[in-house]
């Protein structure tokens, strides 16, 4: 997939912008508190119908506007499509080639991003569910209907808990435990899937990076190793064995809503012990990892999305992901305060866009 086109009208601060990314990087220059980010925030949302930072649909509209509009025109194999998010400030409506989408799957197809952002750097460090929120993002791209079995599960688990809360009757309780249980069990499954798929290209990633051979370690933090019947029923057991104190708390305290990623560097646990140095490392390993073994699967690297992530890093990390970005055939936008170094590395394979006030132009 690329990205050929964006047409954005009063989206954040971006009153209007229509613009053609470049097919290999495009590069994102401006102060901050200009635009940078929620370019990149308007296209993320239309590829994943997920914000890239925490939002209320009030805050996605242009302030003093009652309507926003994010287009994104994809070549798709050479086939193109429009997907076009209306947005107001109770919701939004999406359109594919100016119709409702027959279903998400369509929608999702070949539409694969992953999105960089200072904020990961606090998987490694962070509580455990910034490493959920990780895991969750790379299994959907990998999986899209993960999307939905997502959903369903949630769906589920708050109506255990109100059912936990409201004291209901057993018969009642249990007929939402056993499909809870299956919608858990599908969720670890494709989890522990996804990690299985990713570890070889993150240990070699985390090699090269930290340059500590062999020094990574990452598991599953869940339910024990079973196939997804064998998961299912533990659940089925271990929620039994909870139900007291899940009707004191009010909610459930065992599922995949609760488990984590446990890394090991050195033998140490990383969210205790790693130092920035390695934190940093690590998570540009698990990034790179990710887009690998997206290439690997579906035949053709994501669209990557960077946002300001040279200044976080420090000038050897940046040197690797440069020299790793340099060498992926894929589409990269982009953004940074200091364009220059950038420019120099990428030379004529790149375009320059100025982000000053919510204005876009493309520099020459
Ligand atoms: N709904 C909105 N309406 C108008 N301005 C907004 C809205 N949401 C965010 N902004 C503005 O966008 C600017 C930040 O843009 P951002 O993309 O984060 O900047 P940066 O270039 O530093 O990445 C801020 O000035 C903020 O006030
Ligand atoms: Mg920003």
């Amino acid at each position: 997939m690329k990205l050929v086109g964006l047409s954005f009208r009063d989206f954040r601060n971006l009153a209007e912008v229509d613009a053609s990314p470049h097919p290999q990087f495009t590069v994102i220059a401006g102060e901050n508190g200009q635009g940078k980010t929620n370019l990149l925030e308007g296209i993320y949302l239309p590829l994943t119908l997920r914000p890239l930072r925490p939002a209320r649909p009030r805050d996605l509209v242009r302030a003093g506007t009652e309507r926003g509009r994010l287009s994104l025109k994809l070549d798709r194999g050479g086939v193109t499509e429009v997907l076009d998010v209306a947005l107001d400030p109770t919701g939004r409506e999406l359109r594919q080639n100016g119709k409702a989408p027959a279903d998400l799957g369509s929608w999702f197809e070949g539409a694969t991003v992953v999105a960089f952002t200072p904020d990961d750097l606090g998987v490694v460090r962070g509580g455990p569910d910034r490493r959920r929120r990780f895991l969750d993002r790379a299994v959907f791209n990998r999986w899209p209907i993960y999307l939905q079995e997502s959903r369903d599960y949630q769906r589920l688990l708050r109506s255990r808990n109100e059912l936990l809360r409201g004291r209901a009757a057993a018969e009642v309780r249990e007929s939402f435990e056993i499909p809870l249980a299956r919608a858990a069990a599908r969720l670890v499954a494709r989890r522990r899937a996804l990690l299985a798929e990713i570890a070889p290209h993150l240990a070699s990633a985390f090699d090269r990076v930290a340059r500590v051979p062999g020094g990574l370690e990452v598991d599953y933090a869940g339910p024990p190793e079973a196939d997804e019947a064998g998961v299912e029923d533990w659940l089925r057991r271990e929620l039994d064995l909870r139900l007291p104190t899940d009707i004191e708390r009010g909610f459930t305290s065992v599922g995949p809503h609760a488990d984590d990623l446990r890394f090991r560097i050195g033998g140490l646990d990383g969210r205790r012990f790693a130092s920035q140095g390695q934190a940093r490392a690590l998570v540009l390993a698990l990034k790179i990892a990710e887009i690998e073994n997206l290439r690997a699967r579906l035949g053709f690297p994501p669209l990557l999305l960077l946002d300001d992530v040279s200044s976080e890093l420090d000038p050897e990390r940046n040197r690797q992901l440069l020299d790793h970005l340099g060498d992926l055939p894929g589409q990269v936008l982009l953004t940074t305060t200091d364009p220059g170094p950038l420019l120099t590395r990428l030379g004529g394979r790149s375009v320059l866009w100025r982000v000053a006030a919510g204005d876009v132009r493309t520099a020459e």
